[in-house]
């Protein structure tokens, strides 16, 4: 397959990463959003992070203008006509299984034949997608790792209806956006956030308990365990809300309780403290990003 235009639907934190990668590895992007302020959002951040690419002297000026040239944007959520040209589209919008089958429906009637049908989901099967998109052999899981632009590994999800055509393709697109894979069939969290999602959890639990503080926790496997971030600020960085989003399909699919939200997490969410994007979550950022 032949790749030069992929579409992205949703603009959020995701699918605003997955953009600028495919834009920088010299793809055509059309990005849509049903909120247009977040659309402009993530153009703005894409602008912001080449901007300071050029600043440390990593990227030239001409080639961030090249980068931003390649990005096209769409409000039309609704209708996704904008995507018929598209040879991939990758689908980042909120992990609602409904939102996202409503997606998948409509991209099974606008996309044109033979494009390979992506989501980015975390947790929600993948097979009901697929399902919901009319060509099942065409649907792919692409979990991307936040943030995309620094984090490479994709887990490249498959169904019982994924054709080996489309892990080829979906496996050669990898290749081309740069990125590391593993691969993983259709269950809840794939691996990786099958390991970190109980472990997230934990960490929540013991800082509930005032057996020691947020700060203690991160800095324990920080330091202790060699983790890049602790757990608490792992969970900010996701955001409260997507990670409960996360949690209830796991819980739902498992019924196992370590999966379930900590009522904290909730009560967080409940608050509009969803982490780093509204400037709180377990720790306090100034304003959110
Ligand atoms: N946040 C993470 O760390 C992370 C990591 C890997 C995968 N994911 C997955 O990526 C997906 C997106 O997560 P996020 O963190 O970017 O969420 P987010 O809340 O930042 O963004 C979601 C976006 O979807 C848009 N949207 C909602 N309904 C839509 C529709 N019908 N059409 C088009 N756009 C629509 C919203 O306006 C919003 O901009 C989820 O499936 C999530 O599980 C998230």
């Amino acid at each position: 397959m032949q790749v030069q235009r992929v579409g992205v639907v949703g603009s959020g934190l995701m699918g605003a990463g997955i953009a600028q990668v495919a834009a920088a590895n010299g793809f055509q992007v059309t990005v849509v959003d049903v909120d247009e302020a977040r659309i402009n959002q993530a153009i703005e951040g894409i602008r912001r992070r080449l901007a300071r690419d050029v600043q440390r002297e990593r990227l030239l000026q001409s080639d961030a203008d090249a980068v931003l040239a390649r990005l096209l944007t769409s409000a039309d959520a609704d209708s996704l006509e904008s995507l018929a040209v598209a040879d991939v589209v990758i689908e980042a919008v909120v992990e609602d299984i409904d939102v996202k089958s409503r997606v998948f429906r409509r991209l099974g009637e606008v996309a044109k034949p033979g494009a390979l049908l992506a989501s980015n989901t975390s947790s929600l099967p993948l097979s009901d997608l697929a399902a919901a998109s009319g060509r099942p052999e065409r649907v792919v899981g692409l979990h991307f790792f936040n943030p995309p632009w620094a984090l490479k590994l994709v887990e490249i999800v498959t169904t019982a209806s994924t054709t080996d055509e489309t892990l080829d393709d979906a496996r050669a697109l990898c290749e081309e956006l740069d990125r590391v894979l593993v691969q993983v069939k259709d269950t809840p969290g794939f691996i990786a956030n099958r390991l970190l999602v109980p472990f997230i959890f934990d960490a929540i639990h013991l800082m509930d308990s005032g057996v020691a503080s947020a700060e203690d926790i991160d800095n324990a496997c920080k330091v202790g365990l060699n983790h890049t971030m602790g757990p608490l600020a792992t969970a900010d960085l996701i955001g409260l809300d997507t990670l409960q989003f996360i949690a209830e399909s796991m819980f739902e699919e498992y019924g196992e309780a370590r999966f379930k939200a900590p009522t904290l997490l909730r009560r967080l969410v409940s608050l509009g403290h969803l982490g780093r994007k509204t400037g709180r979550g377990f720790f306090h950022y100034g304003e959110g990003v």
